[in-house]
């Protein structure tokens, strides 16, 4: 989603700037720009496609004191030149960057004398700037009464040499301070190198930089006093260490993700707040999550019924927000997923029960990340930086701390004595162990379908659903994911000799149930293929992928890796750049 790096300070090349916008590449953008103020005017350059198009329009001397940046990630209005930030006002006295959406752009374009060129709802605020021209950090605070939406947005005035006006509302803001130089940023990883200190904007506050010093105001107008965090984040270089793209490096890691997940909980004993006696006090824990991070809560309610004999339940976070407030289980334990702790549905979420003042638990991949500040406690996910769009190692985290979660919380042992430390680390030893070559065979012949199948039961249903959505986002292929029983009940209808079925049997109690299933539509011509952990069927066929891990809970892990490791192929086969699926980005931070 859209990116924002500004700054207002000492003379910086322009190029050492965009080297900081490179750092939000990760969130994912199709188009980028930025406008300096020079001397009363704009200077502005803008490209549809990478950052490394911008670069080449920037002079080797180019250098700037005042300079607003943006990668955007298209929501309203087309990708191109003309819809990309910065947004400058007809007559170019205001220059904006945004992150978010303005709800009721529509109403505010009604009242403009004239119409932006572009069709963003960016546009309009730059333009409605204009018009209102805010003289004051008060009367920009007024303009903002009448903009609705989401918003991290930064907007220079012609007028107003060395002075930079911000305003925030539910998406990610952040100011980086080095002496009298600042930055704003969407993610702090861009002070790194910079400040050593940053301040975190919250929603509902808007500033102004002006004459060396930052000044915040809430909504009634009030001075906020803000805390100064110390950065203690360190810009590790997104390298791909050699691997050709970031999701194979990332699927590579998963074993030494895990050994962290292991080490992190063990040493700083995370789980020894979540004790039996804790966990008691709940009827239900609700997982709630989008897109993976939701998988990772349906498999989480398999954990908790399974070790902690307790109700549970996952919600997709945009379904969530529609329930109604008198539904909410005030008795239930809330964990919120994310593994970048940022995407505005789960957020809205977690909000929704905070305001209930339910308890809240965040498990998140970024320890400073919003969600992680607004719950109650943070779990943490130690995946270590996660770029590629489609999540992999994430998931295998999030799978592996709610199982130690469930497991501490029942045996109380919050050391090596507790055997999840041992079963997690012994998974780490065989999840990046498979048979290569089979999988990239098998990743030639799906490569040519139009469609594909997964079925399983109870946990390996859960485990089709995540690799259906995985095999979607980087190949393009459609899937589906269905209950194994659920296939006779209408989706065998699509089965022909061109279909390929992945049937997940990795749980003694449900295999032989999944492989029926799996014969019907075999019986119907369906190419299929099975996941399984049991030995029985192991060398049966050379369409059988085995799972070496007999604990059922655990057995999800590594089918899941195979098969991350299956589409990625997939999407090679077919020329796609798996790092970076059309349409898709890393963190959704509009609802
Ligand atoms: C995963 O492969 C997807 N890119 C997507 O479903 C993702 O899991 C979802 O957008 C949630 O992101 P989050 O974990 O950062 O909240």
């Amino acid at each position: 989603m859209c990116g924002i790096v500004c700054y207002l300070g000492s003379e910086r090349k322009t190029a050492y700037l965009i080297d900081k916008l490179k750092r939000l590449e990760y969130r994912g953008y199709d188009s980028a720009g930025y406008s300096s103020l020079i001397k009363n005017a704009f200077y502005t350059q803008k490209v549809v496609g990478k950052l490394e198009n911008l670069e080449k329009l920037i002079k080797n001397d180019e250098k700037s004191t005042c300079l607003i940046s943006h990668t955007r990630w298209a929501t309203h209005g087309e990708c191109n030149k003309i819809n990309a930030h910065p947004h400058l006002s007809k007559n170019n006295f205001w220059a904006v960057v945004h992150n978010g959406i303005i709800e009721n752009y529509i109403n505010i374009k009604k009242e403009l004398k004239d119409e932006p060129q572009s069709t963003t709802d960016t546009a309009v605020v730059a333009e409605f700037l204009e018009e209102r021209n805010p003289k004051s950090l008060e009367e920009f605070v007024d303009v903002f009464k009448e903009i609705k939406g989401s918003y991290a947005l930064v907007a220079l005035s012609k007028n107003e040499e060395n002075t930079m006006y911000f305003a925030k509302n539910k998406s990610p803001m952040f100011i980086g301070v080095s002496g009298e130089d600042f930055m704003i940023a969407s993610d702090p990883i861009c002070f790194s190198g910079f400040a050593k200190e940053y301040i975190i904007v919250e929603d509902g506050e808007f500033g102004i930089i002006k004459n060396k010093k930052i000044l915040i105001l809430n909504s009634e107008k009030i001075q906020i006093k803000k805390q100064i965090q110390k950065l203690e984040i360190e810009f590790e270089n997104s390298s791909k260490a050699g691997y050709p793209h970031f999701m194979l490096k990332e699927i590579m890691e998963e074993a030494g993700a895990l050994e962290n997940q292991v080490n992190t909980f063990l040493s700083r004993k995370i789980l020894k707040p979540f004790s039996k006696s804790f966990i008691d006090e709940f009827d239900r824990i609700v997982f709630v999550g989008c897109g993976t991070a939701y998988h990772a809560g349906l498999m989480g309610t398999h954990y908790v019924k399974e070790i902690l004999q307790k109700n549970a339940d996952a919600y997709i976070s945009s379904e969530f927000l529609c329930e109604k407030d008198t539904f909410l289980d005030k008795k239930a334990l809330y964990i919120f997923i994310s593994q970048s702790g940022e995407t505005a549905d789960t957020l809205l979420a977690l909000e929704k029960v905070k305001k209930l003042k339910i308890p809240t638990i965040a498990l998140t991949n970024v320890m400073y990340s919003t969600i992680s500040r607004r719950a109650d406690y943070v779990l943490p996910t130690c995946a270590g930086k996660e770029i590629a769009v489609a999540s992999t190692k994430a998931y295998i985290c999030q799978l592996s701390a709610i199982y130690m979660f469930c497991k501490n919380a029942k045996y109380e042992y919050f050391d090596e004595k507790n055997a999840c430390y041992f079963e997690i680390n012994n998974i780490s030893k065989k999840i990046n162990n498979f048979d290569r070559e089979k999988i990239k065979n098998l990743a030639n012949l799906i490569s040519t379908k139009q469609e594909c199948v997964f079925i399983g039961k109870a946990l390996d249903y859960v485990t089709s659903l995540e690799c259906s959505l995985k095999l979607k986002e980087v190949s393009y292929i459609n899937s589906c994911a269905y209950p194994s029983g659920e296939l006779k009940h209408g989706y065998l209808a699509m089965i022909t000799k061109e279909t390929p079925l992945f049937a997940f049997a990795t749980n003694e109690k449900f295999n032989l149930k999944t492989i029926s299933s799996a014969e019907e539509a075999l019986a119907r011509g369906a190419m299929v293929f099975v996941i399984t952990s049991s030995k029985e069927f192991a060398n049966s066929n050379q369409n059988v992928i085995y799972i070496d891990e007999q604990n059922s809970l655990l057995s999800p892990l590594l089918a899941s890796s195979v098969m991350q490791y299956l589409a990625y192929n997939v999407s090679i086969n077919k020329n796609l750049n798996p790092d970076m699926p059309r349409n898709l980005a890393k963190s959704v931070t509009v609802e």
